[in-house]
């Protein structure tokens, strides 16, 4: 999500006259955008402001401002932390930056605009300034959260749900299309409940619709809530073939006792019954949750029921964070917290365990042939071996099922041409690891179809 505004952000500094810089020394402005999710999160906010603020003391004139969560949280106080800050604007401040920067530059006085409101409609977005041209893009369909899980800060500082309206979405994406993105992920706190206070089309209409975009070729969504997750979800996996075989669906916890004490309105027997119908539906789908370890009066017997659940489900992967109290979560004023020690321990437990089910996973799809959306080349190139001679390039990609894929592919000239970021390469799984995927190319696709069948691959 703050990808996506960080974007938003920078088309709005363009259309004020800014360009982007290559390094941090060059720029007149520099704008960070926070995340307060976890205590983590805000404490690298605060030590990158603090750089910025070294960096000021030689370079008087530069303008520093800082937006995001962080911003939304701490308003003016950030001031009085970090006296170099000129400008504090909240999440829902982006689109006034046009009229606060060139104020900043006339004055050069302080601002902060952490005002919230709840209208039924974010302001709507600028034209889509993409700095990377990457084939993959994020498009926010919803801002806010009404769910107030208690450990979580975003009802706080992101406001109340709100759907963006569907032919905005649609247009936007349409653009972006035409700009040569091929995969669009769907952005929103619960996008099960996408449109439904402003009874607008639900979020499966919503699939369907994208679904029929020409030249989109991938779609995926975060983050689904499990509470809202039911069987016209399922459906839509079934009969949208450009929805990827990929759902994140964050569990938190295998035990009742804390999902109550954290509020998420199911249970674990819910939860399972949940995956079970949807394995049972979209065989091959890959399911990776969310996980936090060390909630305030989590006991072992808690946490080995997590661990339960963990051997039952078999997720592909897992994102486990330790518990961290966060300003205005109900969970701050909950007794019986958990020791950083401890927490720290069970976190461990947790990723060994879920490390081994990967690793596992991954094998399984050693042999097959697999589509996969090539995002670029691979930061690491080779170095020489039998496997990956240096006369190649190594690519990257993903799975419909999310999963990375590295391969090599001939950098002769003629080959050269036919492989960039937004094709599709079918490629026989040769290796697995436990975060990745080694591939050997079988075909380059050369249409912009529906790719989510492996039959119809081209050797
Ligand atoms: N402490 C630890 N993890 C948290 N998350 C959200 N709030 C907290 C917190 N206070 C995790 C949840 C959520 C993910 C985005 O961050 O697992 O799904
Ligand atoms: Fe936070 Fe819960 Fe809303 Fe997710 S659903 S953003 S965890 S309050």
């Amino acid at each position: 999500m703050n990808v996506y505004d960080s974007e938003q952000i920078a088309a709005r500094l363009i259309a004020l006259g800014y360009q982007q810089t290559g390094t941090l020394e060059t720029a007149d402005l520099v704008i960070v955008n926070t995340c307060t999710i976890r205590a983590k999160a805000e404490q690298k906010a605060f030590s990158f402001l603090g750089r910025l603020a070294r960096l000021k003391s030689r370079k008087p004139g530069l303008i520093i401002g800082v937006g995001g969560c962080v911003a939304q949280q701490e308003g003016a106080e950030i001031f009085r932390r970090i006296p170099q800050v000129d400008l504090v604007f909240g999440t829902q401040a982006i689109d006034r930056l046009g009229l606060l920067i060139p104020k900043i530059e006339d004055k050069r006085c302080r601002i902060v605009d952490v005002t919230m409101t709840d209208k039924p409609d974010p302001p709507d977005v600028v034209p889509n300034h993409r700095f990377d041209h990457s084939a993959s893009a994020f498009v926010t369909i919803m801002r806010g959260c009404d769910n107030f899980c208690t450990y979580c800060v975003v009802p706080h500082v992101r406001g109340r749900e709100a759907s963006r309206h569907p032919d905005r979405i649609m247009k936007e994406i349409r653009d972006l299309v035409q700009s040569g993105v091929r995969e669009v992920t769907l952005l929103g706190q619960n996008v099960n409940s996408y449109g439904k206070k402003e009874n607008l089309w639900s979020f499966p209409e919503l699939l369907y619709h994208v679904n029929s975009i020409e030249g989109l070729l991938r779609i995926r969504f975060t983050t689904s809530h499990p509470k809202d997750f039911g069987s016209d979800m399922i459906n839509a996996f079934k009969i949208n073939e450009k929805v990827c075989d990929h759902i994140h669906l964050p569990v938190q916890s295998g035990s009742d006792r804390i999902l109550k004490r954290m509020n998420r309105k199911y249970t674990r027997e819910l939860y399972l019954d949940k995956i079970s119908k949807l394995r049972d539906n979209c065989s091959g789908i890959a399911i990776t949750s969310d996980i936090i370890v060390g909630f305030p009066g989590e006991t072992e017997a808690d946490f080995n029921e997590t661990l339960d659940l963990i051997k039952m489900i078999q997720f592909d992967g897992i994102f486990a964070f330790v518990y961290s109290d966060r300003p205005n979560a109900p969970a701050v004023r909950f007794k019986n917290k958990i020791s950083e020690d401890e927490k720290r321990k069970r976190l461990q437990t947790l990723l060994d365990l879920q490390e081994d089910v990967t690793r596992m996973k991954n094998q399984t799809l050693v042999g097959s042939v697999q589509p996969i959306l090539v995002e670029g080349t691979s930061k690491k190139q080779s170095s020489g071996s039998l496997e990956r001679p240096r006369s190649t390039v190594q690519w990257m990609g993903r799975t419909t099922t999310n999963k990375i894929v590295n391969f090599c592919y001939k950098d002769s000239p003629q080959r050269r041409t036919d492989l960039f970021p937004g094709k599709i390469v079918y490629a026989r799984i040769e290796k697995a690891y436990a975060h990745s995927l080694w591939g050997e190319p079988v075909g380059v696709n050369t249409t912009t179809g529906g790719l989510k069948g492996e039959e119809s691959y081209a050797a």
